[in-house]
């Protein structure tokens, strides 16, 4: 059942690239459109729409922090993101333009439900984005994307939220689309980018061995701390949570603009900080900055592992280690940026004797508040 692997982790791990595929999969008509008519809510409603909502936990959490950026760029509504535990008890605002999305591997967890609960309460609609077939969340919701990331055994979140995120983009894509955004070029090309990109996330499962060394070589480490920018913050936090939960190690994720405000004094002598870098086509200005970061954390003594796009010769000067990742748009970088760090949380787990699929205290899905 675990198809050769040594654990479930890794086999989802290895299955990325076809779960990204299939969550496209018939999503994408001939000409190059999405056709998302599975969603039941016309394009008339969502013209409608003037705020989006996210509310979701975890690594799945994480997904929505990335959808903002995509939703906001491409369709110019204002998006907020939540953690499901915090929502409905600060009374948040919101009404029946307010398009409220729950995000779930599980469909099952209780904190997602009872936030759905209350946003359909408050006349909002809301839209599920979730893995399991006829589970409680996509039952109350009133609309639903599923992703197809087939059963995902191993307590960690790994493809279910690579597609995650191609659902998130799907939805802002076709929120731009239907809504008609000054994206609309953009907007094509990005779902010519998508529809390449599981080919992307499998060069990076190949070239994945320099990571395991590194993993294994950081087993006696206290701390790994995560840095990143606009999308590659989540990023940061993502690869932070997979490492505590599978590795019990403190790991802590940062936007890299943060650092001078505090987070830079926990900088010491061999300290690993893994940085994520953004492109350095596009939107450069990110990436400038970031690279100045490495720099900052690497005179104070930190052992710099930077992730880049394959060609930026930039930051080769300040990595002691350098992870590789293929060039895609500035938006669509997570879903390859991520691969390297899961492998890293799971390699650190194994090389602690940790196990790997079921961790201490953890259960797949929280049926609990
Ligand atoms: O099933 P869900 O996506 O609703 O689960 C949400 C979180 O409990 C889940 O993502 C959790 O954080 C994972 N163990 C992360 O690897």
């Amino acid at each position: 059942e675990k198809g050769g692997y040594d654990y479930f982790m890794l086999k989802e791990i290895a299955e990325q690239p076809k779960a990204v595929a299939d969550t496209l999969l018939g999503r994408i008509d001939a000409a190059g459109s999405l056709c998302l008519d599975e969603l039941r809510i016309s394009a008339a409603e969502l013209r409608e729409v003037d705020k989006v909502v996210i509310v979701a936990c975890g690594t799945a959490f994480h997904a929505g922090l990335i959808a903002k950026y995509a939703i906001e760029h491409w369709t110019r509504i204002p998006c907020e993101v939540e953690l499901a535990s915090e929502f409905r008890y600060r009374d948040p605002i919101l009404d029946s333009r307010s398009l409220v999305v729950a995000i779930s591997q599980s469909g099952e967890t209780m904190d997602t439900l009872m936030a759905l609960r209350h946003a359909r309460e408050q006349g909002s609609r809301v839209l599920a984005i979730c893995n399991t077939n006829g589970s409680t969340i996509p039952r109350e919701s009133d609309a639903v994307l599923y992703t197809h990331a087939g059963p995902e055994v191993a307590v960690a979140s790994t493809k279910a939220f690579l597609t995650q995120l191609v659902a998130c983009y799907l939805v802002a894509l076709y929120l731009g689309q239907v809504r008609g955004t000054k994206w609309g070029d953009e907007i094509g090309a990005v779902i010519r980018d998508l529809s390449k990109i599981s080919h992307e996330v499998e060069r990076v499962l190949e070239t994945m061995e320099p990571v395991r060394e590194l993993a294994r070589s950081l087993a006696g480490k206290n701390t790994v701390l995560f840095l990143g920018r606009h999308v590659g913050y989540p990023v940061a936090l993502e690869g932070a949570l997979k490492l505590k939960e599978l590795a019990y190690m403190h790991a802590e994720g940062f936007a890299a603009g943060e650092l001078k405000h505090g987070p830079i004094a926990l900088i010491e002598e061999d300290l690993p900080v893994v940085v994520v870098v953004p492109s350095p086509r596009g939107r450069s200005v990110l990436h400038d900055k970031i690279v100045s970061n490495i720099q900052e954390i690497r005179a104070r003594g930190a052992r710099t592992i930077v992730i880049a796009e394959e060609g930026d010769e930039t930051v080769v000067p300040y990595a002691d280690h350098l992870i590789r990742i293929p060039a895609t748009p500035t938006l669509l970088q997570p879903l390859v940026a991520t691969v390297p760090l899961q492998v890293f949380a799971c390699e650190l787990a194994t090389a602690r004797g940790n196990e790997v699929d079921q961790p201490r205290n953890l259960a797949k899905s929280v049926t609990v508040e």
